[in-house]
């Protein structure tokens, strides 16, 4: 089964059970509180905290999104991406556990087919009625439903407040080979031979700034299942991108640059990284965001910087990004149609913003020159932040020059001026609150009516207060 066609059997099969098939939102949430759609639930958050009543009570899509929290180990491991694809199907107070747990078991066992001897369930350990439902009514044998804690089984809120509950996943036994140390191998304690396959939320509350929980208007359901991880499974690839979804640009990756896949472990961390970032480029800049220095346009920005630092590691001279993303158009394009409409501003926007960058890493290298110069045996971690924050100059190319120059870089420092600006950005983000801005609307509703006068004319007097 092909990664497209993973897509449509998993619409198709929650169309069948009653939900309305809706289109991927935007990568970029409708939402105060989120730089990114991290999520399929993101653009139904209003509905299952109540705000919003829904037109359709079930739901099924599969939602481009974005995450770049684990951004380091994108291209270190088989399964980290910033850009996926996720497969969900919703209930907006309709159906709850029951359904949802027995959909999701025919689902994986008989669409995909996965062994089920393979599969194993988690489920929070409070949630006696979830473990009911896998034992006694989808028959899963005790010892392979585990309870865990709210670290692994209960799911949100995304962003600093809103719907969150406790979950329930099933994870596929690849069967590798692994020492576990209370002895016999299972989800809870092995997360290598363990694949998370499929995230079933019970979106049952609403959690406040404190962290204090308060049930929500109506019983919901998010599922949450990603695609290329998925797809791995289904195709036996043992990493996503070995999977069809991934091959034809990992292939344009050798053509262009030169280099050849799974020969050298070193260069295939820099072919997965320029893999997975030239997709999340070419669907951020489809969706509307542009290089910059601030919030979104900073996230491309080091998102696209990166897959061109690790370029230049296998050797690239000049723009081949864009090339790529060619490809990722082609071959994505069919079914995200914004990327085929706004091909040309994504190879563009991407080939600019290439070019800026191997100058900066010319500038860089001169201002690196100077400071090297002055350095007697570390490079000082404020040197190193300077560099990167102001001119995005990577501390990797840092450390790799210093070598040469038998000096040391004050990571530490570096690492501590980075985690103060990230907290800044953080908690500037954290004050815009749907709930409060909500008031201050409610409030002036209050004090002014607005009278809506288009049916009878296209022009008046108006005081905006
Ligand atoms: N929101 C949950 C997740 O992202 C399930 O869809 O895993």
């Amino acid at each position: 089964m092909t990664g497209d066609e993973l897509r449509s059997a998993f619409l198709r099969f929650f169309e069948k059970k009653g939900h309305k098939i809706l289109p991927s939102a935007s990568l970029i949430p409708d939402d105060p509180q989120l730089l990114f759609t991290v999520a399929g639930m993101v653009p139904f958050k209003p509905i299952f905290w109540g705000k919003v009543e829904p037109v359709y009570t079930r739901v099924t899509t599969c939602q481009k999104c974005l995450r770049t929290n684990d951004i380091e180990n994108v291209g270190r491991t088989p399964r980290h991406q910033t850009f996926f694809e996720m497969l969900g199907n919703f209930s907006f107070g309709d159906y709850f556990k029951k359904e949802a747990i027995i959909w999701a078991w025919e689902f994986v066992t008989e669409v995909l087919k996965l062994e089920k001897d393979r599969l194993w369930i988690t489920v929070y350990e409070e949630d006696e009625e979830s473990f009911k439902i896998w034992k006694d009514i989808v028959g899963v044998c005790e010892k392979k439903i585990i309870r865990m804690g709210k670290d692994t089984n209960f799911w949100g809120p995304a962003g600093p407040t809103g719907p969150c509950g406790p979950c329930s996943e099933i994870h596929y036994d690849t069967g590798l080979n692994e020492d576990c140390s209370d002895g016999e191998c299972t989800p809870a304690n092995s997360d290598k031979r363990f694949l998370e396959i499929w995230n079933l939320v019970f979106t049952e509350f609403y959690q406040d700034e404190k962290g204090a929980l308060y049930p929500l208007p109506r019983k919901n359901i998010d599922t949450g299942a990603g695609l290329e991880r998925v797809a791995s499974v289904v195709q036996k690839t043992g990493s996503n991108f070995e999977t069809d979804i991934f091959k034809p640009i990992i292939s344009k990756i050798e053509d262009v640059l030169g280099v050849e896949y799974k020969k050298d472990e070193q260069k295939d961390i820099s072919i997965r990284v320029i893999a997975d970032h030239s997709r999340a480029v070419s669907f951020l800049i489809a969706d509307g965001v542009f290089p910059s220095n601030e919030e979104r346009g900073y996230v491309l920005r080091r998102i696209l910087r990166r897959a061109v630092r690790h370029g230049v590691l296998l050797g690239a001279q000049k723009p081949f990004l864009h090339l790529i993303n060619e490809t990722v158009i082609e071959h994505m394009g069919n079914t995200y149609s914004e990327l085929k409409n706004r091909k040309d501003l994504i190879l563009e926007v991407t080939r600019a913003e290439e070019e800026r960058f191997f100058k900066t890493i010319s500038q860089g290298n001169e201002m690196l020159r100077d400071i090297i110069s002055r350095s007697s045996k570390v490079i000082d971690g404020e040197d190193v932040f300077k560099l990167y924050d102001t001119y995005g100059f990577p501390p990797d190319i840092v450390v790799d020059v210093a070598k040469d120059y038998n000096l040391k870089v004050d990571l530490e420092g570096f690492e501590k001026l980075m985690k103060i600006q990230r907290e800044r950005a953080r908690s500037a983000r954290n004050n815009v609150e749907y709930a409060k801005s909500q008031e201050i609307y409610d409030e002036l509703a209050q004090k002014s009516k607005t009278v809506f006068v288009g049916y009878d004319t296209l022009e008046c007097e108006a005081k905006v207060i």
